[in-house]
């Protein structure tokens, strides 16, 4: 996730305001931040690593003069943080500027394509190739808005663009597809950003630019249009009736449930990710005697998961390790030959960090999953996949956690296919399904926000809730558990359910809220088997299931259907509801769901 902005304004220099709201996308990356503007038919461009103060103290961003310009604040996916990979990216002759947001999918290609053309490239980002194809189509195309469309439709992948060429110097290109923008009009003056918030010191005039959409601005004046066809948009303005700090939140009440909501994009980025590190993780795994998956909290669930999916896909047994435990439970018998592939948010959990370097002191390979790039876990790993889910600022995991399942899919189908463990045709279908679980969390948003709030309204006075699971939705049963006591602090426990009777079955009275997780698999039958159990004794069961069949029906109290996915999938589809019940159960306890207390969002102590 990155911040972009761009803003035009004939009365004055625009630097100082693309300063103020730059500052304001932050939150979005800091790793490096650049802003570029037009004078006098030239581009100015600065731009370095650092975080924006940094960069401001040493090249003054006020000093660029001009009516014109873009900005970004860089959280890196292609390239590391650096001053040749920040924004923005010009073109050879230095006359095109381009700030991004997203992922361009089909770089690699179209590098290679501008290569042979004749292009020099200076970073390693996918944004570059963007300043170069417009480039190349200015050469034989006039109309600079016809460039423009060209050059957006060979892109593939997610975006947020906005781009300025000194061939038409009053205006700029902006382009959305699958990352956000908006736009606002302040009289003469217009902007586009990432976000609301980074407008709200200028207007409150404010219209979104939709997926698919182009926007071309001119002093005082927008011009949407789609990007398949070219047909124009017509969209009133909203005047906003809203503070920054409401804004910041895109207008929900917390950061929780803003994360919640942004998952159909948090989990599109992490299907993004770069197919030759993912090649390279495969390798390791492949190669190695045993693997460890270590992590702690919310992680540490994800990790679970991870270990059912490398076994069903790829029949690799991978070993899930609470990060504390590791060092004495298996720091004896760690070898050369062992991978440990550690699962961490903010690459920085202590826990994680130790286990990691008792195991590297043995010869262990370090592979990580992470989301905070420029973290201690990421320097110290061999090889460690970016998730790109963006800051996470509510303490409660949560378009984390899923970001993190995409990816172990990412690495399951990798090994999968590299050690043709499944046929072409279930690898085929399987590959197009979990693409298309970004549409399916999408649905699901809108379907089941209103039982969730509906459920938490059933249980938030509970004595304690029970969360039951069984194979692949286990570490879903432990999640939703997490998720409900850490921020609403009512007991929870969560069992494989085959466990029940083992134990907790004990605590079965009257009323007890029992949430059941049913997937379409091998143990849907002991599953209900299990829900009987507890209903029998007076369980109310709650049960999350993408299957509506009389079975199911029967041992419902209530039944949260969920859309239709393979079992191996239901992980993050049914982790969704579970999220939103925790949120709204810890709202209807007037509890601050951002903010649990004695909890931290990185926890830096053993
Ligand atoms: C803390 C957080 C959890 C998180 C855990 C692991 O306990 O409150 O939300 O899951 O740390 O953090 P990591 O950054 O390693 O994923």
């Amino acid at each position: 996730m990155c911040g972009i902005i761009g803003i035009i304004d004939l009365s004055g220099d625009v630097s100082e305001r693309l300063f103020k709201g730059l500052k304001l996308l932050e939150y979005r990356g800091y790793d490096s931040a650049g802003m570029a503007v037009i004078d006098d038919n030239r581009l100015h461009v600065v731009k370095d690593r650092g975080r924006i103060d940094e960069i401001h103290e040493k090249y003054d961003f006020l000093t660029l003069k001009g009516n014109i310009g873009i900005a970004h604040t860089r959280w890196a996916t292609h390239g590391a943080p650096d001053k040749v990979n920040a924004h923005p990216h010009i073109d050879c002759m230095g006359s095109i500027a381009v700030v991004h947001n997203g992922i361009i999918e089909n770089f690699m290609d179209l590098k290679t394509e501008l290569m042979e053309q004749g292009h020099r490239f200076r970073s390693r980002t996918d944004t570059e190739v963007i300043a170069h194809l417009f480039e190349e189509y200015l050469k034989n195309e006039a109309d600079v808005e016809t460039a423009f469309v060209k050059t957006l439709r060979k892109l593939d992948g997610a975006y947020a663009l906005a781009v300025l060429t000194v061939k038409e110097p009053q205006k700029i290109f902006c382009a959305r597809v699958d990352s956000p923008l908006v736009l606002g009009v302040e009289g003469e003056k217009v902007y586009c950003s990432s976000d609301i918030p980074s407008l709200l010191p200028f207007t409150n005039k404010i219209v979104p630019l939709e997926d698919g959409e182009y926007a071309v601005l001119t002093p005082g004046n927008i011009m949407i249009k789609r990007i398949s066809d070219g047909s124009p948009v017509r969209r009133a303005f909203k005047e906003l009736d809203m503070g920054i700090d409401e804004a910041k939140k895109d207008g929900y009440p917390h950061y929780m449930l803003k994360e919640i909501y942004e998952q159909p994009y948090s989990i599109r980025y992490a299907l993004g990710i770069q197919r030759n590190y993912l090649e390279l993780m495969a390798d390791f795994i492949d190669r190695s005697s045993r693997l460890y998956i270590v992590a702690a909290g919310t992680s540490y669930h994800a990790g679970v998961v991870g270990s059912y999916i490398f076994s069903r896909l790829a029949r690799i047994p991978g070993l899930p390790v609470i990060a504390s435990e590791f060092v004495s439970r298996y720091g004896d018998s760690i070898s050369v030959e062992d991978s440990i592939l550690a699962i961490s948010q903010s690459g920085e959990t202590r826990d994680v960090l130790w286990a990691v370097e008792q195991a590297k002191i043995r010869g262990a390979t370090i592979l990580a999953v992470v989301n905070v790039l420029a973290s201690t876990l990421t320097r110290i790993s061999r090889i460690y996949l970016h998730q790109q889910s963006g800051p996470e600022i509510g303490v409660a995991a949560t378009k984390t956690y899923t970001g993190q399942l995409a990816v172990l899919y990412k690495i399951g189908f990798t090994l999968a296919r590299k050690r043709g463990k499944l046929g072409q045709d279930e690898m085929d279908r399987f590959v197009d399904e979990l693409n298309k679980v970004p549409e399916v969390v999408e649905i699901l948003l809108k379907r089941c926000d209103h039982d969730m709030r509906k459920l938490a309204n059933e249980i938030k006075d509970s004595k304690y809730v029970i969360f039951l699971g069984r194979g692949v939705n286990t570490a879903t049963a432990y999640e939703g558990r997490l998720k409900l006591m850490e921020i609403s602090y009512i007991p929870s426990l969560a069992y494989p359910a085959g466990e029940n009777k083992h134990g907790p079955i004990s605590l079965i009275e009257r009323g007890i809220p029992v949430i059941g997780l049913v997937q379409d698999d091998e143990t849907k039958k002991l599953m209900i088997s299990n829900l009987h159990e507890v209903r029998s004794r007076g369980a109310k069961t709650y049960v999350i299931s993408s299957i509506d069949d009389n079975d199911i029906r029967e041992v419902s109290d209530v039944l949260i259907k969920v859309p239709q996915v393979s079992a191996i999938f239901t992980p993050i589809v049914y982790a969704i509801p579970l999220q939103l019940l925790a949120y709204y159960t810890s709202v209807l306890r007037g509890l601050d769901p951002d903010k649990p207390r004695n909890l931290a969002k990185s926890v830096t102590v053993i």
